[in-house]
């Protein structure tokens, strides 16, 4: 997607030294475009773990890369080390965060095929950058079939509404900065609207770490898509109000069972919606799929996160960006990063296939790949 009308993904490799990932360094965004240098395992690591890129599909994308940066380590090691030292990074990136199923994904993938490679180490290293590059691409493709099969959702609500916009609400940011381009709710919405489907952004702020406020209208605003930003509270009230035609989230993990868990307060804008007959879908790629739990409110593990996030808030004034804390000083605070939509709340999922409905049958119809495997309950 765009940034100044520049053409930009979420990761790529250095053009001069292609030892290097390059990221856009997300936690100054809206109010600087910082592009970070990430060499090694460790550094990758922490760029996951404290956020400097985040979003599902990203997360998974950063780790692919994170593995042909372990690879270059190992193959200065001992040869006969390559596959464990791998293993070790492979641990080291995994235990970063629980609850975005793409983050292990994408390790076992790359695992799986660098176990697979024959020849030398050197030839494994060509093969963890060549895969690292695929995981990109396929993520980024994905994520533009979402918007094509995401776009007839939008297009039959305007055909009921001639000449007024579409409203959209989305929680948190599944959108290109979350993914490696286009997003998953956004590119529903990139397609409408680069279509001249009238459609209009109802953005969560999603706290605590605001990525509604900061990240999605950020990038909507860069794509000229109109929008406003609401108080995280605001969905059911506009919902009652008939403001909202339609409400689409990312995800973090789907059970292929349908349950979903994403940040912290979709599963209340579920009730609100289901209260108000708004029809709510979530949007995924095929890697966000959790292939073996079966109750995701039960299974999925949620991230807890440093309580400061909630008690302290970073915002820009005086020509810089500084953080103000909004608690009492000995107050306690809790931080619970994600929650778990159950299916029978969610109208259907858009995915690289097709939509479809939140149910094991429907999903294993889209992905019959899967069907050997499951567990059918
Ligand atoms: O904690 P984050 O920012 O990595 O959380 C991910 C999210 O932005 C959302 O939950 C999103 O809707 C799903 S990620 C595509």
């Amino acid at each position: 997607m765009n940034i100044h009308g520049q053409h930009y993904r979420t990761l790529w490799l250095k053009p001069d030294d292609p030892q290097v990932v390059q990221i856009i360094d997300q936690r100054h965004l809206p109010f600087a475009l910082v592009i970070e240098d990430l060499r090694t395992v460790d550094e990758t690591a922490v760029a996951i773990r404290e956020m400097h890129a985040r979003g599902a599909g990203l997360i998974g994308a950063l780790a692919g890369y994170g593995m042909y940066l372990a690879a270059l380590e190992a193959v200065a090691g001992p040869a006969d080390t390559f596959m464990e030292r791998v293993a070790v990074s492979g641990a080291i990136l995994k235990a970063t965060r629980p609850t975005a199923v793409n983050l292990e994904w994408a390790i076992t993938r790359q695992l799986t095929a660098l176990a697979q490679t024959r020849g030398s180490n050197d030839d494994r290293v060509a093969a963890a950058r060549r895969l690292a590059a695929a995981i990109a691409d396929e993520d980024a493709a994905y994520c533009k079939q979402i918007g094509e099969h995401g776009l007839a959702l939008i297009e039959a609500i305007a055909a009921r509404k001639p000449g007024e916009s579409v409203n959209v609400l989305t929680h948190c940011n599944a959108g290109w900065l979350a993914f490696v381009d286009y997003g998953t709710a956004t590119a529903p919405i990139y397609a409408a609207h680069d279509r001249g489907v009238k459609v209009h952004v109802w953005v969560d702020e999603t706290r605590p770490r605001n990525q509604g406020a900061r990240l999605t209208a950020w990038e909507l605003g860069q794509h000229g898509v109109p929008h406003t930003v609401i108080a995280d509270n605001t969905g059911g009230h506009l919902m009652q109000h008939g403001l909202v035609d339609l409400v689409i989230t990312g995800a973090d993990r789907v059970t292929y069972t349908g349950d979903a868990a994403n940040k912290i307060g979709t599963y209340l804008k579920a009730l609100a919606a289901r209260d108000n007959g708004v029809p709510f879908y979530v949007a995924l790629p095929s890697s966000t799929f959790d292939w073996v739990m079966t109750d995701g409110v039960r299974q999925i593990p949620v991230e807890q996160r440093d309580p400061d996030e909630v008690r302290v808030i970073d915002g820009w004034a005086d020509g810089r960006v500084q953080a103000v804390r909004l608690t009492p000083e000995g107050s306690p605070a809790a931080n619970y990063g994600f929650d778990v939509t159950p299916a029978r709340l969610v109208t259907g999922l858009i995915t690289e296939r097709g939509v479809c409905a939140a149910s094991a049958e429907a999903v294993l119809r889209l992905y019959p790949e899967r069907r050997a495997a499951a567990v059918i309950a």
